[in-house]
């Protein structure tokens, strides 16, 4: 037994409780580096298949598959220690049947120890999740903009505007009533996030929601600043690390054509130095 005290990482049970408590804060993470810099701050790491947009170059999350949504998340959770790993389904790894969304799920929680899965879809989805849920699956719903729908709902718009409110209201309801124990609202109307997170009895996590939802999720690469071109509304940048990465790539190569790196301090003479 460790002298140390172990720190007992959260479990969807856990986050579920946190329903209406202290914001939950989820940060989106692809690689170990990044999970070790999160994992301090964070109730739940999402290995968000936006990491083929992000990472990859991919024009959308279509693209991403189980292949790389499993390397990620081994990646990510050798750099976990006290936030709950959440893995999203890749597009077409859950939808055909409740068989193969279990079959699945069943690999990513398996094969890189995350707690949960996440997957998009309301109503549709919700007799899946319900097969998941009752399996030893644990779900995170996501309903608004669903972004592996990007072809059927014709962009990344706002969902939910209006008469479509409703649409997200019995989305939000299905997924929760089919046993899923947070629902990420993405992209609606902060009035309506608002009013769904009330009517839930599970936590609501807004990106492009409302502050008053149970908790933020942000893809991390976007509030650091990471990609200098990528400014939507609902993100703020808590950082220019893009600019910051460009100064010192710039005075990197500047420096190579002037022949002032390296400098005597960073090269080896004939004898080794002894410490
Ligand atoms: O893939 C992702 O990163 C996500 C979040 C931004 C919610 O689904």
């Amino acid at each position: 037994m460790s002298a140390t005290t172990e720190i007992r990482r959260p479990v969807p049970p856990d986050i579920r409780a946190r329903k209406g408590g202290t914001p939950l804060v989820v940060l989106t993470a692809y690689t170990t580096p990044v999970a070790r810099l999160v994992d301090p701050h964070c109730d739940i790491v999402l290995v968000g298949d936006s990491v083929g947009m992000v990472l990859h170059g991919l024009p959308s999350t279509l693209h991403v598959t189980m292949e790389m949504m499993v390397l990620h998340g081994q990646a990510v959770a050798r750099g976990l220690s006290r936030a709950m790993m959440v893995i999203d389904m890749p597009f077409g790894s859950y939808e055909e049947s409740p068989d193969q969304a279990f079959r699945n799920a069943a690999r990513l929680m398996s094969e890189t120890g995350a707690a949960a899965v996440k997957l998009e879809g309301g109503e549709h989805m919700a007799g899946t999740i319900a097969f998941l849920t009752r399996r030893g699956i644990p779900v995170m719903g996501h309903v608004g903009l669903t972004p592996q729908a990007v072809n059927t709902l014709g962009g990344y718009r706002v969902q939910g505007r209006g008469e479509d409110a409703d649409r997200i209201r019995r989305d939000a309801a299905a997924v929760v009533e089919a046993g899923a124990f947070a629902v990420v609202l993405e992209k609606v109307p902060d009035a309506l996030a608002r009013e769904i997170t009330g009517a839930v009895a599970v936590p609501t996590i807004g990106i492009g929601a409302s502050a008053d939802c149970d908790g933020q999720v942000l893809v991390v690469d976007d509030m650091l600043g990471l990609f200098t071109a990528f400014r939507p509304k609902f993100v703020k940048r808590y950082a220019e690390l893009g600019q910051e990465a460009d100064r010192a790539i710039a005075a990197y190569a500047a420096e190579v054509r002037a022949r002032t790196f390296p400098a005597p301090e960073h090269v080896f003479g004939e004898e080794p130095v002894r410490k």
